[in-house]
């Protein structure tokens, strides 16, 4: 943790990693943060007590760069950076769908480039991040990356070619779940529950079911089935959801965002 640490592009997902690897034991003062507004970094740096500076410092001072810009962001923050980065920089994108030879690309030959998908439960410190080498990189970067995606949850190396289908489980992953809470809310509604209550049990029954998925080590056949009686009321809604198709729609669900996460990845933004 000696190392110089710069997020640039400190929005949403660049705070969460930031107030993340401070509560995880980095100081303060060894992370840099650029922002776009003045603003924003001195927020920044009153909030965290880290230091604002310019992109282009950012690359000639810290050791890692984390770029947490929005897709549509990296070309220009790569082209303001590209004269300032020596090869020996550790570069790690947050940036959803961008391959890492479009860093390889922009970046002198040989800088070590690492690809990471985190997700929104970043934000609570429950994220799952999904980390790949780039050409260059090697264990120990990958090992550096997770480190620094360990202070906002969980992290899983996998090889780039795998970056698609994992974003559409864990990148989108939490949308899922979302959906599902909202319907069932409803359902509740039809029931005869007011909202609140009807959210209420709905987020508390994700949170148990969360944790016994989580915590247990059981199948989730088995954690379903042990509560899947005979002739009782589970088998009734489960097999409501298999007339619906509900398991089939949810495959084809996770194979469409796969399929836009490769689009998006060979640059149809369309
Ligand atoms: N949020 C998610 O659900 C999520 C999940 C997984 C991955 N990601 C990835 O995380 C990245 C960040 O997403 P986010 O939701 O955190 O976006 P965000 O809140 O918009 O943060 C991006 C920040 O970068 C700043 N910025 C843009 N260009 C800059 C530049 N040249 N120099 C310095 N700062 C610059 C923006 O400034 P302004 O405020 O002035 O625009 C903004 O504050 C994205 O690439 C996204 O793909 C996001």
């Amino acid at each position: 943790m000696t190392q110089k640490v710069a997020v640039l592009g400190t929005g949403k997902i660049g705070e969460a990693l930031l107030s993340g690897m401070i509560r995880a034991g980095w100081a303060p003062g060894s992370l840099l943060v650029t922002a776009r507004r003045p603003e924003r970094a001195e927020e920044l740096r009153t909030r965290y007590g880290v230091t604002p500076v310019g992109n282009d410092e950012a690359a000639k001072t810290a050791d890692t760069l984390i770029l947490t810009v929005k897709p549509q962001d990296m070309a220009a923050l790569l082209d303001e950076l590209a004269p300032h980065t020596p090869a020996d920089r550790l570069i790690v994108s947050g940036a959803a769908g961008i391959p890492t030879s479009f860093f390889e690309e922009r970046l002198a030959p040989g800088t070590p480039v690492v690809r990471v998908m985190t997700n929104t439960p970043a934000l609570v410190d429950e994220a799952m991040s999904v980390i790949s080498a780039g050409t260059h990189a090697t264990s120990e970067h990958l090992a550096h990356a997770e480190e620094i995606f360990g202070a906002v949850g969980k992290t899983l190396r996998v090889p780039e070619t795998q970056q698609d289908a994992c974003t559409a489980l864990s990148g989108s992953g939490p949308a899922y779940f979302f959906y599902l809470v909202e319907a069932m809310t409803d359902a509740g509604i039809l029931l005869g529950l007011p909202r609140d209550k009807a959210h209420d049990l709905i987020v508390q029954s994700a949170i148990g079911a969360a944790t016994m998925l989580r915590d247990s080590g059981e199948h989730p056949v088995k954690l379903r089935e042990n509560v899947t009686s005979p002739a009782g009321t589970t088998i009734s809604a489960i097999r409501e959801l298999e007339n619906h198709g509900v398991r089939a729609a949810l495959i084809a669900a996770l194979e469409a965002a796969r399929d836009r996460s490769r689009e998006l990845a060979s640059g149809n933004n369309s």
